[in-house]
């Protein structure tokens, strides 16, 4: 088997931004390994997906303990694909994780508690076979776990030379700025924050994109093409080759409905017009907001990296496009 080498050319297309008012720069794409990473898949496949990401200047890849199936096997598949094929390559790579879902039996094995979240680094760090992680996420707000106590276990974190930035995940607007307050005063800022967000789901609109532009705090946002539907792949049927067929755990058929059908069809006119296919432009639309860096996807097949990538092409929305945008999104009201 020929050794990999990654393309002289990796840098040439990307684009890089500034994780907000950090030093780091991350792509404006980044690959999230939630799906496709777990013993559904062949390591090989896993593999080609990594190298072809990496190979397109993607040098920010996405983790959590949780991911597989079975949990922790994403990390465990990761490291194995590390250390075969990128080993020269770790300083060119921003490598993220995350704790604070479910993850192992018993009241240790979840949440946001000193207790889970050192254990969960430690056994992370151990699945990976690495000293440290770039970024480690609270994966999710634990409003029963005193924030000082979470915020602590992620400085010592930091401290401990275990991972080198922080982040918190699905943390709202008040929880964000009361958690960025107490990192700030350890020395040890949140300099990114991972919400989901999509042309479908604009929930950050509501004060959260404000806190983080104020407190210069990045975002990585989760699920821009809403797990294929933002593709138009769905509108003839389920492909056999879907995720909601081959692993519907997160996607199910009941998301489907005219309603959906008659928006997508309508953005992918739009995305038409623009020279782009519909996963290009809603990648691109969520890169319009300020205070979005990247745009963290999941892919099946490498093909699908190089088309999302291509959404760099085309960034700009004229005013009347995104008037157009809102037109189509904010149909559901009127019904
Ligand atoms: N922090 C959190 O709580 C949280 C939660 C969820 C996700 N995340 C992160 O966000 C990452 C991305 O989530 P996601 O995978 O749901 O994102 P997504 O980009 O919305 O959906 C990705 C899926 O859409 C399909 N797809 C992608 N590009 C396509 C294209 N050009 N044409 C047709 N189909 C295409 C593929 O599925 P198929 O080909 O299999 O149909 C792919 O796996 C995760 O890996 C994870 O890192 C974080």
């Amino acid at each position: 088997m020929m050794e990999y080498a990654a393309s002289d050319t990796r840098y040439q297309g990307m684009k890089y931004a500034r994780c907000g008012k950090s030093g780091l720069m991350l792509p404006r794409v980044s690959l999230g390994l939630w799906h496709n990473f777990g013993n559904l898949t062949l390591l090989d496949e896993q593999a080609n997906l990594l190298k072809a990401a990496f190979d397109l200047g993607i040098t920010y890849f996405d983790i959590a303990d949780n991911y597989g199936p079975p949990y922790g096997e994403a990390e465990r598949n990761f490291g194995r694909i590390l250390s075969k094929d990128f080993k020269p390559y770790r300083d060119e790579l921003i490598i993220s994780t995350k704790a604070g879902y479910d993850m192992w039996p018993g009241p240790y094995g979840n949440y946001g508690s000193r207790k889970h979240l050192i254990a969960g680094i430690d056994a992370s760090l151990k699945r990976m076979g690495l000293e440290y992680v770039d970024i480690f996420y609270h994966h999710r707000p634990d409003d029963e776990t005193p924030l000082e106590e979470t915020c602590e276990a992620l400085s010592s974190i930091v401290n401990q030379g275990k991972a080198l930035y922080i982040g918190l995940s699905n943390y709202k607007p008040e929880g964000t700025i009361h958690a960025s307050n107490i990192l700030r005063d350890n020395h040890t800022p949140c300099v990114i924050h991972q919400p989901s967000y999509s042309m479908l789901n604009r929930w950050i609109e509501d004060g959260l994109d404000k806190v983080l532009l104020d407190k210069g705090i990045g975002s990585a946002v989760f699920k821009p093409l809403e797990q294929g539907l933002l593709t138009g792949k769905y509108n003839d049927g389920i492909p056999s080759d879907s995720r909601m067929k081959k692993d519907p755990r997160f996607l199910k058929q009941e998301a489907l409905n005219e309603q959906l059908f008659s928006k997508i069809s309508a953005l992918s006119r739009l995305a038409a017009q623009r020279g782009q296919t519909l996963a290009q432009m809603a990648i691109a639309w969520v890169l319009q907001n300020p205070c979005v860096t990247t745009a963290l996807i999941g892919a099946s097949r490498p093909s699908q990296i190089v088309e999302n990538v291509r959404a760099l092409e085309n960034l700009d929305f004229a005013q009347d496009e995104l008037r157009h945008i809102e037109g189509i999104v904010a149909s559901r009201e009127s019904e």
